[in-house]
């Protein structure tokens, strides 16, 4: 078997040769092994099409790329100002984060969820919560580990892992945690070998699906029944409308002993372009993530530190705010959406709408259905095929324009859907 990929490669390089001539070129001398276990980003083909069409002076509303739209907290822009007025806060940084950036995040721990953690130990400061997860599979992972990741899900979650050299057993994740538990157990019942690893996201990203403490801790009995580690990703942390609150999954006694929690400013404090995030909780996990990154980064700017300390210790009403933006925008494309004959429903939470595909286009996937929108309503969402296959019934769309520009979006769908130039449904045979 190895032999012949042997002679399948030298063949290859061979070929290659001949077409250039004979100079040398990377892909004859190695395989990009990691890199070309990705798929092409498939948000990648909406994004050249919205560009093509700005340049060409259309208006495109751009609901794809889940990228907050409102300025930080003022508190922060100013404390960034004023620490990088100071030379001293222009030297390398800690890659573990500031002890007092690190001591703000396990206050925040303690007031919301009534959870302790030691600074020290059990929290680690990462370059946005992305980067975190990323190097956390390096450090936990070994080739060939098999791991549990939702599908559909942001990517990170699942191309962290393969890039790590994991084998990634999707568990599909529809609208109900409770589901999603069923399909998890089992899963781990009849996979082989053992999995190591589960990375899950609630609320989650793209389905919106919400879960209660209840399931966070039926998770960590199992995981600890399985001896299976756990990262949860709270990116969406304080996105709930209706009443709803999302649970840390370090509210469950005991999930310090199997797993951690990131969490981030992103999204919460409007800050994603500042790449403020954490890992909090298990010490293992925690060390290992802070040694691999101790050989990879310095830690983050330090003025973006301490700026990161006065959003998460200033006043929070930022918080609230955020959510009431992205509640009244949300109300503003579904209602609208409904009343353009797209049924879909109220997200609890996030900054994501997840819409089934409608029926009279669901044969078309969710790819040509975007770039339908983006063609003829000048609106681009995300489709759900980027998120895995199981996505591909649908699209999602991120509440970041505001809402005069979302019903500007509506009404160019409202028009699109109902002029669309459909093939005809082909007659059974027989019928008449
Ligand atoms: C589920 C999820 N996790 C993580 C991130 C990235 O967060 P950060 O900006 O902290 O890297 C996103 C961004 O959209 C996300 O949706």
């Amino acid at each position: 078997m190895r032999r012949n990929s042997r002679r399948a490669n030298a063949a290859v390089a061979r070929f290659a040769r001949r077409r250039d001539g004979g100079r040398a070129t990377v892909r004859r001398v190695i395989q990009l092994r990691r890199v070309d276990a990705l798929p092409p980003y498939a948000f990648a083909e909406i994004e050249r099409l919205k560009l093509e069409l700005r340049r060409s002076g259309e208006d495109v509303i751009d609901l794809g790329f889940g990228n907050p739209d409102v300025p930080p907290p003022d508190v922060a822009v100013e404390k960034l100002r004023e620490a990088s007025l100071l030379a001293r806060n222009h030297r390398y940084s800690s890659s573990r984060g500031l002890p007092n950036l690190r001591a703000a995040i396990c206050e925040l721990y303690r007031d919301r969820y009534g959870v302790e953690l030691d600074p020290d130990g059990e929290a680690i400061v990462t370059i946005g919560s992305k980067e975190g997860i990323a190097h956390l599979a390096i450090a936990i992972l070994d080739q060939g580990d098999v791991v549990l990741a939702p599908t559909p899900t942001y990517p990170i979650h699942q191309y962290g892992c393969i890039i790590a050299g994991a084998q990634v057993q999707g568990v599909p994740l529809r609208q109900s945690g409770e589901e999603f538990y069923q399909e998890l157990t089992e899963i781990v019942s009849r996979t082989w070998p053992r999995p190591k690893f589960l990375i899950m996201n609630f609320p989650h990203n793209p389905t919106t699906t919400t879960v209660d403490l209840r399931f966070m801790k039926r998770v960590v009995d199992f995981a600890r029944e399985n001896e299976i580690m756990v990262a949860h990703d709270f990116a969406y942390a304080d996105l709930c409308f209706d009443g709803y609150k999302a649970p840390s999954f370090l509210q469950v006694p005991g999930a310090k002993e199997i797993g951690v929690e990131f969490f981030t400013l992103s999204k919460s404090y409007n800050m994603p372009g500042w790449r403020v995030g954490f890992a909090v909780g298990n010490r293992e996990m925690i060390g290992a993530l802070g040694r691999l990154k101790s050989y990879f980064d310095y830690g983050m700017f330090t003025p973006v530190q301490v700026a990161a300390i006065a959003a998460l210790n200033g006043p929070q009403e930022c918080v609230g705010e955020i959510v009431e933006r992205y509640r009244r925008r949300r109300n503003v494309l579904v209602d609208g959406l409904n009343r353009a004959g797209w049924p879909i429903e109220k997200p609890r939470a996030t900054m994501f709408v997840w819409a089934p595909v409608p029926e009279a286009f669901r044969a078309m996937g969710s790819l040509e259905f975007a770039k339908f929108l983006l063609a003829e309503a000048k609106v681009a969402v995300s489709p759900g095929i980027g998120f895995g296959a199981d996505g591909d019934g649908y699209v999602r769309f991120a509440l970041i324009e505001n809402e005069h520009r979302t019903r500007q979006a509506i009404r160019g769908i409202r028009h699109a859907l109902a002029h669309a130039n459909l093939p005809k449904p082909r007659r059974a045979a027989g019928a008449s």
